[in-house]
């Protein structure tokens, strides 16, 4: 199975998704500030790859702590430095503070073994999660089913086989996915260079669209169901995800397609009660005027960008996570589902 980061001797290997599809380039980082510029940066992203990423971050950070730190003083603050690079996916959250309880109870001197050992559980639990919510999730789509997706939800946006993405995986294995469509999720591109190099791969009929071809595209008929990821779930069901998630769902709705929510429990909030506290990442200006360094806009523009938006709960059709499928009233099924 292609995992977009692996830990390797005494370093944490990742694949540079922002040079992707031009070029693989695999990283070698061997302190947690390389990690916390990784994430920063979206050489990794995708919110189950960033809880990922964190917590071999901490590992790295015991091993290599700076002069005059303890390891344990080291790992105190990579957790604070990893908690400021990206706000919204509570994966990293759920995952630091997982770490943060190894760390507790371990002694100092097997602070890295037991850090390291905790970070590759993340993984391989995220693995075996995605491969239980393709399973949950083909079952929901008819034979021949056209899906529409967004962003990038697959293998590189996780520790490997992905959420939407891998049900998508999983519905071609088993013969029953006709072709997706992949938006191509301005302003960075996760869909056109991401997903697209993920369906090439593994040879998956696609078409590529254009944000805003979604429109035509229900009109005509041609979507069986929408299937998407999220950074953040709150209690009543209402989430954050990539920038244009939100338009998919309205567009679904009025078109009575089903709208389907993959994501592994780690994705679920369940101190918000609502979305609306849910914090939206703003990410730099440049990315939507001058995307990749390409200057599409005047000299002088300003822009806005927001990384995610917001989903009423109420416009989705089920959630898929590893424990099964959950429908709504979600106020009381999330928390029933979640718990225990
Ligand atoms: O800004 P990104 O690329 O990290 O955004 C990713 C998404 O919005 C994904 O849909 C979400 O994290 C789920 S990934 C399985």
């Amino acid at each position: 199975m292609f995992r977009p980061l692996f830990w390797e001797e005494d370093h944490l290997v990742l694949l540079d998704q922002t040079r992707l599809p031009w070029e693989e380039r695999w990283l070698r980082l061997a302190r947690w500030e390389e990690v916390a510029e990784a994430i920063r940066t979206l050489r990794v992203r995708g919110a189950p790859a960033l809880g990922i990423a964190a917590a071999y971050g901490l590992a790295l950070a015991a091993l290599r702590p700076k002069p005059g730190r303890t390891p344990r003083q080291e790992v105190a603050e990579a957790r604070e430095g990893l908690r400021q690079t990206r706000p919204t996916a509570v994966n990293l959250f759920w995952a630091l503070e997982r770490m943060g309880r190894v760390a507790q109870s371990a002694p100092e001197e097997a602070l890295f073994p037991a850090l390291l050992a905790e970070a590759r559980r993340i993984h391989e639990e995220d693995i075996a999660a995605n491969l239980r919510m393709g399973e949950f999730g083909a079952a929901l789509l008819p034979p021949g089913a056209r899906v529409l997706t967004i962003c990038n939800t697959g293998a590189l946006a996780t520790g490997g086989h992905g959420t939407a993405l891998g049900i998508l995986r999983t519905a071609w294995s088993q013969g029953k996915l006709g072709r997706v469509y992949v938006c191509e999720t301005r302003p960075v591109l996760q869909g056109a260079r991401l997903t697209a190099w993920e369906l090439l791969r593994e040879g998956i009929p696609f078409r590529l669209l254009a944000d805003f071809a979604v429109g035509l595209l229900f009109r005509r008929g041609e979507v069986d169901a929408v299937l998407v990821g999220a950074d953040r779930i709150a209690q009543n069901g209402d989430f954050a995800n990539k920038l244009g998630t939100y338009v998919l769902a309205v567009l679904a709705h009025r078109h009575g397609v089903p709208f389907y929510v993959a994501a592994p429990s780690s994705s679920f909030d369940l101190s918000l009660p609502a979305g609306e506290a849910i914090p939206i990442e703003e990410r730099p200006e440049e990315e939507v005027l001058a995307p990749y360094g390409c200057r599409f806009a005047p000299e002088g523009a300003r822009a806005w960008n927001p990384a995610f938006d917001l989903t009423p709960g109420e416009l989705v059709t089920a959630f898929v996570t590893e424990r099964g499928v959950i429908r709504p009233p979600y106020a009381r099924t999330i928390p029933a589902a979640l718990s225990g």
